[in-house]
This record gives C-alpha cells, structure tokens and sequence, in this order.
C-alpha cells in the first residue's frame, strides 16, 4: 500500500517536473502557470478577450502567459504593436511551427509558413493580386459581377427580411473564388456549399477544447479524438481544390493567365526543377490559405456593417446621401469614387474598427533573441498581438466604445485614418489580402446602399451587439430587412 503511494506521489512529481514551467530570466511578467495547463485554466477559452484585456491592466502592456507548456508574450495597445511588428518587423515577423493549425497545413501555404517559402509565396501573391488586371478582367470587375448577383437576390426579396450569413458567406467565397479560379459558383453548388460548411467546422474545432488539448498533450494527438475531424474536413477540402487544379490544367495556356491558379502554374512552369519551394502540393495549400484567409474574414465584417447600418439609420442616410451627390446620373461606383466620400469611407472604417474581425490576429513567434519594451524575449517565442486592444484603445479613439464614424472624421468633416486603425494588422506580416477586402467592402456597401434601404425587421426582436468569439469574429445571426429605395 505504502509502495503504491510512494509510486503515485512520484509519477506526479515526474509530470510536475515534465511540464514544469518557468519564465526565463527578464521575461514580461505574467499570472503564475499551473502544470500542464499554464493560465489556460484562468482564462475564458470561449471568449479570452475580457481576461487578457484584465491581465493587460494588472502586468501591463506586454505580458506574458502559458499555453500549455508553452509561453507566449501578449502585445496590447498601439505603441507595444508598432515597436514589435514595425520597428522590428524582421524580429517578430515568425509563425508557430508546432500547433494543430501548423499540422492541418502540412505548415505549407503562406500564412503558417517561414523562411524562404513564406517570402516566395508572399511576394508571389502581392503581385500576382496587384497586376490582376490580368488582361482581360480587372479585380474590380470581378467584385462588381459579383455585387450584381447579391442585388438582383435582394430585388427578388425586396419587402422581406433574409438570412444574411447565407447571402454574404456566398459573395465573399465567391469573390475570392473568381480570383483563384475564374469562376463563381450558384448558392446551392456542391463545392461552394461544402467547403464552406468544412471552413466553418475547421474553424469552430481550432476554437474549441479539442484543439487546446491537441496542444497541451502531444501524446493523445493520433488517437480518435474530435479533433481528428478538422483534419479529415482539410483532406476533403484539399481534394477538391486539387479536382480544381486537375481541371484548370486541362485548358491552361502556360503565359496566358485567366486566374491565381493559372499565375501558380506558370511560375512552376517557369522555375522548373530549380529547388525553389513552387510545387504542386504547396500550391494547394497555397489556394486553401487564401480562400480560407479571405471568405469569413470579410463574410464577418459585412455582417457587422449591415447590422450597425439597419440599426443605426441616421448613418445610413448620411451615407445615402453623401453615395446619391456623387454617383449623381451615374450607375454604378467606382473604387476611385472612395476618395469623395468623406462619410462613407470612415462609416465603413468604424465597421470594421467595431467589428473586430480577427481579435488576436494570427499568432507570430521571434525569429532571433530580441528585446521589447525593456524585456528579454528569446527567439521562438510565441506572439500574440491583442488587435482587439488597439482598435478599442481608450487613448486612441475619440469615442472608443460607440459605433461613431465621427471616429474617421476631423473638424472639417474630412476622412482621416489613426493609426490605431489595424483589423488587417500591421508589419512584415499584415494582411495580404487587404487591398482586395478594402475594395470588396467599399463596392459592395456602396453599390447597395445605393439601390436599397436596410431595415431591422419588426419581428428581429432587441438588436444583439455582442460578437461570438472565434478565430474570426461574427455578430450573432440576424435577419436583415431590405426594401427598394425608389419604392
Ligand atoms: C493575414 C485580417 C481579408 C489573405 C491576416 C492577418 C489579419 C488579417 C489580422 C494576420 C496578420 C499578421 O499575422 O500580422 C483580415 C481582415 C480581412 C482579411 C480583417 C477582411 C476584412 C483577407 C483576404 C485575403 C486575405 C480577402 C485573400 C486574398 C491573408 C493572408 C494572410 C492574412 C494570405 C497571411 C499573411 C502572411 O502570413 O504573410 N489577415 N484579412 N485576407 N490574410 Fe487577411
């Protein structure tokens, strides 16, 4: 008996020492960790941002806290964000390499990857988005053939109030997916409606539980656990986004792109077998990452624009008329108009500032022995930029807590952008899809606006501000009223 005490007392002490944790020397400061959980037992993993905006307020700017075993130094507030991601945007511009999302992604693609691979593939992108007038159809036309779909669905449905998760899910993969592939799909397509239910799984499994447990106990990792499904919703999105590949190939005439996809196979035409990272596995993960990156984020943010919109209609009239004196006889906006509408333009800027689509950004670690704000922190550690905290900053914002565009406005009504302003992030690793997502939400807020009323439906009940936390975040599900406004 007493044997199987001792024996009991010391396999706990071996696991103490196994997962012990201890900060190293000069490291920001943080709660104590508890072995093999850290501070994930401290904080609300269903919505975390309440408690590290407290943890902010105790340990300061830049603190630190255990995942698991692992620390991570937490940036709050504007001036630690720009001395970590600007001024030292090559020392803290890394990616985790050993988490469930770096697993899922084979840690190919763009966003999870470092070195020689993530520059290639980011420089590729930029380009390749930026040239996109790619001969023959501009990226402004595409979004705009797009818009064409949603305001003919909303003539249908005028007087009625519709599901609006379905309808901008649907644009938004759909414009990304004329990018990557140069076509659109119709709402009850086969490939739109299961990759994005698969996004959507994926993203709830990387958002729950399963996945921390992933993280904390390396040794459960290939048994039958739930979070095995995200993997199986990857290989079946991989696959078909490989069926796509397969297609493509079939009518590609190498130096005459139609689309992403076409651009990708001729620069692994041109490279040949020269070592470089361009290849066929990669270039799926490549198109999943961007179609990924680029459907909930700005899905989330529209969603969040049209309810602040229908419930906030002095704004929306200001916006309407402001869109009418410009557009004047014209028919439809044009992303050059952006710069005579004042309103609009910081309307559609404090959307995004209160929609806080993506709260702790993607996570970055350091890529060498590096110091901020007076601390030591090593190279490898884990970053997490708290967007949420800056783009909430009280010391940032005239009115940090109400949904004002007075917030994008000078005394002279002119539209001005703080600095403060980061949903995309900044750095070495800011969103490479911000140019498309700026371009997306001004046409299609504006094209709208123009043509229809948004109203909060009779039966909506008490409008509900609170967003669901997640990866990306989303405003609680809502019907969104919509009447003609010549009507
Ligand atoms: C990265 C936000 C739309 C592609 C990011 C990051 C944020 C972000 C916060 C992390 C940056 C960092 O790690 O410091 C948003 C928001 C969007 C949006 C709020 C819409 C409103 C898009 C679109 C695309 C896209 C449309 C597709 C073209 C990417 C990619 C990365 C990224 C590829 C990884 C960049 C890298 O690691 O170098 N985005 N994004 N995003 N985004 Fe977006």
């Amino acid at each position: 008996m007493l044997g199987s005490v001792i024996l009991l007392w010391i396999g706990f002490g071996l696991l103490f020492l196994l997962f012990r944790t201890r900060r190293p020397k000069n490291f920001p400061p943080g709660p104590r960790p508890v072995p093999i959980f850290g501070n994930l037992l401290q904080l609300n993993m269903a919505n975390p941002l309440n408690d590290l905006r407290k943890l902010s307020e105790r340990y300061g700017k830049v603190y630190s806290i255990y995942i698991g075993s692992m620390p991570a130094v937490v940036l709050n507030g504007l001036q630690a964000m720009k001395e970590a991601l600007v001024t030292q945007s090559v020392e803290f511009a890394g990616r985790p390499e050993d988490l469930m999302v770096n697993h899922l992604s084979e840690s190919k693609g763009i966003v999870l990857t470092n070195g020689a691979m993530w520059k290639e593939h980011r420089r590729f992108a930029l380009t390749t988005l930026r040239n996109f007038g790619l001969g023959k159809r501009s990226m402004e036309e595409r979004i705009l053939g797009e818009i064409s779909y949603i305001a003919s669905h909303l003539e249908n449905n005028a007087g009625k109030a519709i599901d609006s998760q379905i309808l901008f899910h649907t644009a938004s993969f759909n414009i990304i997916c004329t990018v990557l592939f140069g076509t659109r799909y119709k709402h009850e397509d086969e490939f739109l409606q299961s990759t994005i239910r698969r996004i959507t799984e994926i993203t709830k499994i990387l958002n729950g539980p399963w996945s921390m447990i992933y993280e904390m106990l390396p040794v459960l990792r290939h048994l039958p656990l739930p979070f095995q499904k995200a993997f199986q919703n990857v290989n079946m999105v991989r696959k078909s986004l490989a069926d796509q590949v397969s297609q493509h190939k079939e009518s590609w005439v190498p130096g005459e792109p139609r689309d992403l996809t076409d651009c990708y196979l001729d620069e692994m035409d041109k490279r040949g077998d020269d070592g470089s990272s361009f290849n066929e596995k990669q270039q799926i993960i490549y198109l999943l990452d961007l179609l990924f990156a680029g459907t909930d984020t700005t899905a989330n943010t529209l969603l969040t624009a049209f309810l602040y919109l229908m419930t906030h209609p002095d704004v929306q009239e200001r916006c309407q008329k402001e869109i009418d004196e410009v557009l004047g006889e014209k028919e439809q906006a044009s992303y050059e108009d952006r710069h005579k509408m004042p309103y609009t333009q910081a309307m559609i800027h404090e959307a995004q500032r209160v929609a806080d689509t993506v709260p702790l950004s993607v996570f970055h670690t350091t890529t060498k022995d590096t110091r901020l704000m007076g601390y030591h922190i090593p190279k490898g550690t884990v970053i997490i930029p708290n967007l949420s905290s800056v783009l909430s900053e009280e010391s940032q914002w005239k009115f940090p807590k109400e949904f004002n565009p007075s917030n994008f406005l000078n005394d002279q009504g002119e539209f001005v952008k703080p600095e403060a302003f980061m949903p995309f992030s900044t750095g070495s690793r800011v969103c490479l899809g911000e140019g498309l997502a700026r371009m997306e939400l001004f046409l299609i807020l504006v094209t709208l606006l123009r043509r229809f009323k948004f109203v909060w439906p009779e039966d909506g009940g008490v409008p509900d501000y609170t967003l669901i936390y997640g990866l990306t975040q989303t405003p609680k599900p809502y019907r969104l009223g919509v009447r003609l406004r010549d009507s």
